[in-house]
């Protein structure tokens, strides 16, 4: 038997990540083995190139480069070996962040980002994306009172968010088959209802 691979998408302040461990808890309760993990990072390696990528500035074909050096790391040491066992993986983040973020947001050439896509995970996609989407000013007020340092893209102008969110929104409309839009400017208990009939179509 194969898993389940599911990702979680949005904007920074979209609020995803405390939606990833209830959302993991659920499935456990079904009595499926589900490993959590995020990008960039999941490994030892991705874990130091995740604290390059945030803090030092650089190129953003490095920048690209490292996204997808960090994922190949990942998939072969933790996504591809836990999906073989059978299990289920909730990464946070995943290749449509890279697509929203160096392409929408920094401009990068989209036909790149599909040679590198083909090249690091040609057969593999996840079987559900869960894009959190929620209007920019609301993000970046969450991001605002959180009041902790701000990482290199949560930096960036309101323009750069606004960019990436169009580019996941256009993401979702062009892979409807595995891409679900959840209004992340809703209660915690609307957004829960969502992710459980949502997940129990998978
Ligand atoms: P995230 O883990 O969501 O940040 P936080 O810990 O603050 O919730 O993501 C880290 C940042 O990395 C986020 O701003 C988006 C960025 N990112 C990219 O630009 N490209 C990528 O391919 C990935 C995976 C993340």
């Amino acid at each position: 038997m194969k898993g389940k691979f599911i990702t979680f998408e949005g904007i920074d302040g979209a609020g995803k990540s405390s939606h990833v461990d209830w959302l993991a808890e659920r499935l456990r309760q079904r009595g499926l083995t589900v490993q959590v993990t995020r990008e960039p990072g999941g490994t030892a390696l991705g874990e130091k190139l995740r604290d390059l990528l945030l803090n030092q500035s650089m190129h953003l074909e490095t920048e690209t480069l490292l996204m997808f050096a960090a994922r190949r790391e990942h998939l072969a040491q933790v996504i591809e070996p836990a999906l073989a066992r059978g299990e289920w993986v909730v990464c946070d983040r995943f290749t449509d962040a890279t697509h929203a973020y160096q392409g929408g947001g920094r401009g990068l050439e989209r036909s790149k980002l599909q040679a590198l896509e083909h090249w690091v995970h040609e057969h593999l996609q996840p079987n559900l994306t869960l894009l959190f989407d929620l209007p920019l000013e609301v993000a970046r007020e969450r991001i605002a009172v959180a009041s902790r340092d701000l990482d290199r893209f949560e930096q960036e102008r309101a323009d750069f968010h606004e960019r990436v969110r169009h580019a996941y929104l256009e993401r979702a409309h062009g892979h409807p088959e595995r891409m679900r839009v959840i209004d992340a400017n809703n209660t915690l208990d609307n957004i829960r209802k969502r992710l459980e009939e949502i997940i129990a179509t998978i």
